[in-house]
């Protein structure tokens, strides 16, 4: 701006930015990868490590790469919706063959950067579907912190309910309930799938059925984050009990949120989908077309390479099936790792029962342990987990649980 001549500098356009702290996983991630101690213990942000504590390639994700580039790896763009037979195969792996093909006319789907992406996108679309007055969202107490960043950052009032009660260290099924009869109609509530993070609890298939028999006669909208499916018990079907009883059994519209980021092990390929089953082929139609619309305006279209890898996993029935052993292996050796940690935390009486660690499934471990252990454990012991206690298993091996579940003791027993 020109005053008498001489020019005016105005203040920063990012003037008014706030200082807002760093992501805790992913800064804890950084804090580890920066530690020179050679027994250094990674147990913090979810991510699959092998009996080596090494990052793995899914023999069938291998096998899939290779084939992808025999065939003549080419660089275009994706449409929008991205890669149509990903998102197919998706709708059809998640619902089951049957469920798909009756219902097929009736869904959309959307390839999407994992399941950030897809949480991002499906509140985009409510977003835009209910202006100007937002339902809420009902989120766990705890749960995956990015919920209420995703949905907050929407402007969605956010409702948080206490899922977990941590003197039993167990499922809070009543307050859930409860919580479920007196939310407004029309509200959405986000479900995990499977492996709940942090906990690990899920509720049984009869549980379930209460939660969706209470969301369909309340008309709550069921909002499915589902990044463990397969990864959790090892059996795909098993995982997806809930997102094919809500929408098959209950006949109910669900927005499912799936990523391939953990049960694939393509985490930095970003490989996503939303699958929306809705209750007519117009409104399944109108809403692609707004699901389009919108990521049109956000990403363009998604990247190419992790949906062909997927993709080819998922149509053809000998690396489906190599994919399925891949599944049995990850969710087989996190499992004798929980088993492992269990023993060595009862072996070296560490203070307490540690029966919930058995109880829990999927990735995460919740300890409940003090903040103040969880600190000691990283700054003298080099261990680290998440501030809430929350332990990826996959970052133990038959080489660090015993260190491991000493120095838990240990640092319990002076606490
Ligand atoms: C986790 O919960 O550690 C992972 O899902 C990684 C993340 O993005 O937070």
């Amino acid at each position: 701006m020109a005053v008498n001549g001489t020019t005016m500098k105005l203040p920063s356009m990012f003037a008014a930015a706030p200082y807002i702290p760093a992501d805790p996983i992913f800064a804890l991630t950084a804090e580890y990868l920066a530690d020179s101690f050679p027994k250094k213990v990674n147990l913090g942000q979810g991510a699959y490590r092998d009996e080596k504590a090494q990052p793995w390639v899914l023999p069938s994700v291998a096998r899939s790469r290779k084939t992808i580039i025999e065939q003549g790896l080419q660089h275009e763009y994706l449409p929008i919706a991205g890669l149509a037979r990903f998102r197919s195969k998706v709708a059809e792996l998640a619902l089951g063959r049957d469920i798909y093909n009756s219902r097929s006319k009736k869904i959309a789907t959307c390839q999407t950067l994992s399941g950030t992406g897809s949480l991002h996108l499906a509140g985009l679309l409510i977003r835009s579907c209910q202006k100007p007055s937002l339902p809420k969202v009902y989120i766990t107490t705890p749960t995956w912190a990015n919920h209420h960043h995703i949905f907050s950052s929407l402007g969605f009032p956010c409702q948080s309910f206490r899922y977990y009660d941590p003197d039993t260290k167990t499922l809070d099924l009543d307050t859930y309930l409860s919580t479920l009869n007196s939310a407004e109609p029309g509200s959405i509530i986000i479900l995990h799938a499977c492996a709940h993070n942090p906990t690990g609890l899920d509720p049984t298939p009869e549980e379930w059925k209460e939660i969706g028999r209470i969301m369909k006669e309340r008309n709550l909208f069921p909002l499915f984050d589902a990044a463990y499916l397969g990864f959790n018990s090892g059996d795909f079907n098993k995982d997806a009990f809930a997102i094919r009883y809500f929408v098959n059994d209950l006949d109910m519209e669900v927005a499912l949120c799936l990523s391939f980021a953990k049960n694939m092990g393509l985490y930095g390929e970003r490989v996503g989908c939303l699958v929306l089953a809705t209750s007519t082929e117009e409104v399944a139609r109108n809403s692609q077309s707004v699901l389009e619309s919108l990521q049109r305006s956000e990403i363009s279209n998604p990247p190419a390479f992790g949906a062909k890898v997927a993709a080819t996993i998922l149509e053809d029935a000998g690396l489906r099936e190599s994919w399925f052993e891949d599944l049995r292996t990850m969710s087989g050796r996190i499992q004798s790792m929980r088993k492992m940690l269990y023993d060595g935390l009862v072996a070296n009486a560490a203070p307490g029962n540690w029966d919930h660690l058995l109880r829990q499934s999927g990735m995460f471990g919740f300890l409940g342990l003090s903040p103040k252990v969880v600190i000691e454990l990283k700054e003298k012991y080099h261990i680290y987990m998440a501030a809430n206690s929350r332990v990826s298993i996959a970052g133990l091996n038959k080489d660090n649980v015993e260190y491991v579940a000493k120095s838990i003791a240990e640092v319990m027993k002076n606490e």
